[in-house]
């Protein structure tokens, strides 16, 4: 299998991704990373450790089910480690208002049955390993351990982690096969304001910084926008497990259902369609499909294209957002000066000043 690593903010659609890619034996997740975003750091890492918690739980109850994660097991333990609470730049912002305090619908509360008892990071877990290092030190660990070019980055969150890593030791970074995203917004309107999506809004120096990175070619940033993981929904009749109809959900069913009806609420209560947009499983789909791959024809097949823009840092209204030129001069984001627009046009600055001047009067 192709080996990843997961930075992560989990998150309700993180949850799903993470238990998407611990189900598909095309990939192996070497390490899992976790970074402030639709909560604190501290509690997407304790989310990560409640759902290895109840994967535990599922495996009890039904030991047939470990076939569906193969990858999972006591002897070989997963490596996690927390990283960055908060923006490279910028006030930090969390989502919790979608995804609950706890970055989990509040679950921690309202459902401490399937949260396991309190335990600090470094305490013994089943499947996973506590790093004692910072994300993108752990991240930095895994690439330089690993041969060139054999190991994908697939970011679920704000890219603080991964920004820190690649700032800090480009050689080792440039190992990395590829970095797969979901973040940013194109040429769709944004979900935390009016242009940017969250994971850019939370932290788009973090974003600029790599993109600037991967124009002088240090790496290869495959992303999945807002514009292709919106589309993407699954029926919440079809996530949920309630037990209507008689059938018993099992422990790892009944966890996920705990979260997600309370995000079918809130989408009902904002006119949202009964759906649940799948945003951090399209881009792990890509990851686990593509597995590193560089062939041009792999690439035309998933439709990945290069797109020209730039990410605004710290707008008063546009943070975060993906800068598209749409004016079709193929100049990216210049802004055409005044000396600019004079050339060809016969006019010096001062006859232009002047022209201007007796426009006005
Ligand atoms: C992204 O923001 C988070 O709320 C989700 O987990 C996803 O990563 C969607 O904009
Ligand atoms: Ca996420």
């Amino acid at each position: 299998p192709h080996k990843i690593i997961i930075d992560t903010d989990p998150g309700v659609d993180d949850v799903l991704a993470i238990l998407l890619a611990l189900s598909s034996p095309e990939v192996e997740v070497a390490l899992i990373t976790a970074v402030f975003g639709n909560t604190h750091a501290p509690m997407t890492f304790d989310n990560l450790l409640k759902m290895y918690y109840n994967l535990g739980l599922e495996f009890a109850a039904f030991p047939e089910a470990r076939k569906r994660f193969p990858l999972v097991s006591s002897e070989n333990k997963t490596l996690v480690a927390i990283g960055e609470d908060g923006p490279i730049g910028g006030e930090k912002h969390v989502a919790t208002y979608f995804h609950g305090p706890d970055g989990l619908s509040n679950i921690s509360e309202t459902h401490p049955e399937f949260s396991p008892a309190p335990s600090k990071p470094e305490d013994e877990h089943e499947f996973v390993k506590f790093v004692p290092r910072k994300g993108w030190e752990a991240i930095l660990d895994v690439l330089r351990a690993e041969p060139e070019g054999t190991v994908s980055v697939v970011a679920l969150g704000p890219l603080t982690n991964v920004a820190w890593a690649a700032r800090e030791d480009p050689a080792t970074f440039a190992r990395v096969a590829e970095v797969v995203w979901m973040g940013g917004a194109l040429d769709v309107p944004g979900n935390t304001s009016p242009v940017a999506e969250f994971n850019c809004f939370a932290d788009p120096y973090a974003f600029a910084f790599l993109a600037d990175e991967v124009k002088k070619g240090a790496f290869r940033l495959v992303f999945a926008p807002l514009d292709i993981t919106s589309p993407h929904m699954i029926p919440f009749s079809d996530l949920l497990h309630t037990g209507e109809g008689g059938e018993k959900p099992t422990p790892l069913q009944a966890f996920t259902t705990s979260f997600l009806t309370r995000v079918r609420g809130l989408q009902a209560k904002f006119g949202l369609p009964d759906a649940m947009e799948m945003h951090d499983p399209v881009a792990v789909w890509y990851a686990i499909a593509n597995r590193g791959s560089r062939s041009p024809e792999l690439a035309a097949g998933w439709a990945v294209k290069g797109r020209q823009f730039a990410v605004e840092r710290n707008g008063e209204m546009t943070r975060g957002m993906c800068v598209v030129d749409r004016r079709g001069t193929g100049e990216e984001t210049s802004i055409r000066t005044e000396d600019e627009e004079l050339k060809g046009s016969g006019l010096t600055k001062e006859s232009a000043a002047k022209l201007g001047k007796e426009d006005k009067a």
